[in-house]
């Protein structure tokens, strides 16, 4: 099959505004969380709001294979019979942990201080992805985990490893090193400091203390002892504010577009968006903010607003990682000329973000130099064309956004991965007022 009749492509016409009010899929990284400390808690989480996407189930189905029962998940509700951290059983096959680096990262840590071997492997993208971010410091800590000589999936991990705790100082400002690093302390004697460059989402902080687990933090570095237990709590996850991004930047840049995205996820480490969308003119309020089981959440309302290039803060890179595909739809319909800086870790996503975005935009008629760590991009005028997602949900996605200015209809190829972050993509963005449709299974 040609790339040009496979199946799983978008058709967006050109055109059109945004308008409702409507809540998108739950927050991946707390989904992912959730299912983690359930399983390793002592008593029965109720889970609401859970993402049903490929890449949750991927972390669920590996704790079903360690012998956790897990109900659902049924209409965002999940119901997991925690075995302690010291219930997991040996899984009886490789965990396929699909497109999922979250799943495949924290694992590690986690995995490394159990009594079995295991292996954890993935898809194409997942398969070459850096794993010696995590492996290295875990082997710091007395785990042995084998990779490709390229430091890539398969991981071999080879249980019975004690572990001690270290004091580690992460080279690259990443939420899933410190996270398997602190699934890792909770198993070693004594104590395991993370101590991150800049700072990064803390869900793994934030839900460990609310299972009872002690976190510490004291400047850049949080902090725990092994040997203490989780104890079961309900949880409800927010809206992701990551899938909400699409939606602000569709808004912004679509004239007369009248949002309202319920109920999402605000927690400061994910900021970035916002802060970056404001400062290039949008207009986005927040309202009924309150914290809902340890992480804030709000109602976003985001209206149409002329925007102006800025050169993008670097310490709001790691604030807004996954949402650079949006951001460069959002550069590409500004006034001037925006240019990022400090973001080399967008090389390394679920594909190439950079050079991928990059290509994209051009095809569309944009011009956009990528840089080693970022991309300039003068806004001007999006023309008709034909893209490639490279199987990158979020690329497919935020080339969806990027036909509500263009000139003439925009075809994304590649885009079956939506559904690993954002099942019901297509309805959701139809619903909103884009003239989207599907082809294949998307
Ligand atoms: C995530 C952390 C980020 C992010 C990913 C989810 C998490 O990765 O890109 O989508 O849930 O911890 P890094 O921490 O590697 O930047």
């Amino acid at each position: 099959m040609t790339q040009s009749d496979s199946p799983d492509r978008f058709t967006v016409a050109p055109g059109g505004k945004l308008a409702g009010q409507f809540r998108v899929p739950g927050d991946k990284s707390i989904s992912h969380r959730s299912i983690m400390l359930g399983a390793l808690a002592e008593g029965t989480t109720r889970v609401s709001g859970f993402l049903s996407g490929a890449d949750n189930l991927a972390t669920l189905n590996a704790f079903r294979a360690m012998g956790v029962e897990i109900d659902g998940p049924d209409d965002g509700e999940v119901v997991i019979r925690g075995v302690g951290l010291h219930g997991l059983r040996a899984p009886a096959a490789p965990l396929d942990l699909g497109n999922s680096g979250t799943s495949m990262r924290l694992l590690a840590g986690l995995l490394a201080a159990q009594p079995f071997d295991c292996t954890l492997t993935g898809d194409a993208s997942l398969s070459n992805r850096p794993m010696k971010r995590v492996t290295e410091p875990l082997g710091e800590m007395g785990a042995r985990i084998d990779t490709s000589e390229a430091g890539t999936p398969p991981l071999h991990i080879h249980g019975g490893q004690p572990l001690r705790g270290i004091h580690y100082a992460m080279p690259v400002a990443s939420a899933q090193v410190k996270s398997a690093l602190l699934l890792a302390g909770l198993y070693a004697d004594g104590e395991t400091c993370v101590t991150e460059p800049a700072p990064t989402r803390d869900h793994t902080e934030r839900m460990l203390q609310g299972f009872g687990y002690p976190v510490r933090h004291a400047g850049a570095s949080a902090c725990l002892d092994g040997g203490g237990k989780l104890v079961a709590r309900d949880i409800d996850v927010p809206a992701d504010i990551s899938s909400a991004a699409f939606f602000m930047v569709g808004a912004s840049i679509a004239p007369d577009s009248d949002i309202t995205l319920e109920h999402v996820g605000i927690n400061p480490t994910r900021l970035g968006v916002i802060t970056i969308l404001q400062q290039m003119g949008a207009d986005i309020t927040l309202h009924n903010e309150q914290s809902v089981g340890g992480e804030p959440v709000a109602d976003i309302r985001v209206r149409s607003a002329p925007l102006k290039g800025i050169a993008i803060p670097e310490v709001q890179v790691p604030l807004a990682i996954d949402e650079f595909p949006a951001l460069f739809i959002a550069a590409a319909c500004a006034e001037g000329e925006t240019v990022l800086t400090g973001a080399r870790e967008l090389r390394v996503k679920e594909s190439d973000r950079i050079q991928v975005m990059a290509d994209g935009l051009q095809t569309l008629g944009i011009d956009a130099e990528p840089t080693e760590d970022g991309m300039r991009i003068r806004g001007g005028t999006l023309g008709s064309g034909s893209v490639d997602s490279h199987g990158d949900h979020r690329i497919a996605m935020a080339f969806a956004m990027a036909a509500l200015r263009a000139s003439g209809p925009i075809t994304i190829r590649d885009c079956a991965n939506v559904a690993t972050s954002f099942p019901g993509f297509v309805d959701r963005a139809a619903g909103a007022g884009l003239a989207i449709s599907q082809e294949g299974g998307a």
